[in-house]
């Protein structure tokens, strides 16, 4: 269906709450890329909601646009050759889309903050961890470090905070001196050092081992509770999605295909899509000796082969026939679930 159909499609509000629960609601947000080989849709209609002290996982294969939507809600979007063409993104009620250069850098790093996958690319190697942490929060102005030695503590009990052990010394440290856990710990504390409304987590561990990960998403939940911060979990891990998060969102092909409850997703997943990924995952005592585990058919279209109507036509086990004419819009079987698929349709 072509942008105009699109939005004769009457869309389902993503957010039914209309007091202030809900501290994100993202509504038909289209974000493109204007190639040489043409247009990519890396996002192309996005609804969802995160609610205020929650953790909502955005959960896809790579390539579906989960860097790009949080991207797109920090206004980082490389232009060109991107643009955010269409859409709203309101953040405590007001639209990131319409605000001005100065006022989005001021909700970056104060009321939103960003953890990166890499964070060895996001640390400066020539400065050390202590000056590096000193300079985010005198330049959020939460806690002023004054002089040198004032800059020294704040980042001294920044570092306890998250874990790090000995942190008089690991100040004085360069990032290359830590090791990968340890520099996303002093990432972690460098987003929250400014006490965010909202943290966006974009992979924060698939860098690391399984036991340094489980560290990591512990500390984020612990300091979550203590400080109310919202988080954004991006992760292709279904297992780690299970861990933290409250609320899901399953995207594909720059759509959002299922929006619920975590329990909601676990239990009683609608889209075929999302059926596909929790019939691989690996479960505990089931008879696996012998069996092959699960993997949906087929590989995601990309821009070149996108075919009409809905985008997992080609791999879906129960695709009818106008899923091949049209893109369904978001149904909501459940007042709080969202599903992109005919099968749902009233
Ligand atoms: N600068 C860019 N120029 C052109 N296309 C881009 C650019 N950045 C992203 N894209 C495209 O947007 C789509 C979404 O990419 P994105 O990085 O958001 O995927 P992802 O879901 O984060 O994948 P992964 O799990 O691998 O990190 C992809 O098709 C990608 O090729
Ligand atoms: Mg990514």
């Amino acid at each position: 269906m072509d942008t105009e159909k699109q939005d004769a499609v009457t869309h389902a509000p993503v957010s039914q709450d209309t007091g202030n629960g809900d501290l994100l609601i993202i509504e038909d947000l289209h974000t493109h890329f204007f190639t040489h080989d043409g247009i990519v849709r890396a996002l192309d209609g996005i609804d969802l909601v995160l609610k205020s002290g929650k953790t909502l996982g955005i959960v896809g294969e790579s390539g579906c646009g989960k860097t790009v939507l949080a991207l797109s809600i920090l206004r980082l979007i490389p232009n060109p050759p991107g643009r955010i063409v269409k859409g709203s993104i309101r953040f405590q009620g007001r639209d990131l889309l319409t605000l001005t250069e100065r006022e989005i850098r001021q909700i970056r790093g104060n009321s939103i903050s960003m953890i990166f996958q890499e964070p060895m690319t996001s640390l400066n190697p020539v400065f050390t961890i202590g000056s590096q942490l000193a300079e985010v929060v005198t330049l959020h102005q939460k806690r002023r470090a004054g002089t040198k030695a004032q800059a020294r503590e704040v980042a001294i009990d920044m570092l306890k905070k998250v874990g790090i052990p000995s942190p008089e010394k690991r100040v004085r440290d360069y990032p290359h001196q830590l090791s990968g856990g340890m520099c996303q710990r002093v990432m972690i504390a460098m987003a929250l050092a400014c006490q965010p409304m909202l943290m966006i987590a974009d992979e924060p561990t698939t860098a690391l081992d399984v036991t340094t990960q489980a560290q990591i998403l512990r500390l984020m939940n612990t300091l979550k509770e203590e400080t109310g911060t919202s988080i954004i979990m991006v992760t292709h891990d279904l297992g780690i999605v299970a861990q933290t998060c409250q609320d899901v969102a399953v995207m594909y092909t720059g759509h959002v295909v299922e929006h619920a409850g975590v329990e909601a997703i676990f239990s009683c997943p609608l889209h075929p899509y999302t059926k596909g990924l929790m019939q691989s995952i690996p479960r505990m005592g089931e008879k696996v000796r012998g069996t092959r585990l699960y993997a949906i058919p087929g590989n995601v279209p990309t821009a070149r082969n996108m075919p009409k109507g809905c985008s997992f036509n080609t791999r879906c086990p129960e695709v009818m026939e106008i899923c091949r004419q049209e893109t369904p819009p978001p149904f909501r079987p459940e007042p709080l679930h969202l599903v992109r698929c005919w099968r749902y349709a009233p």
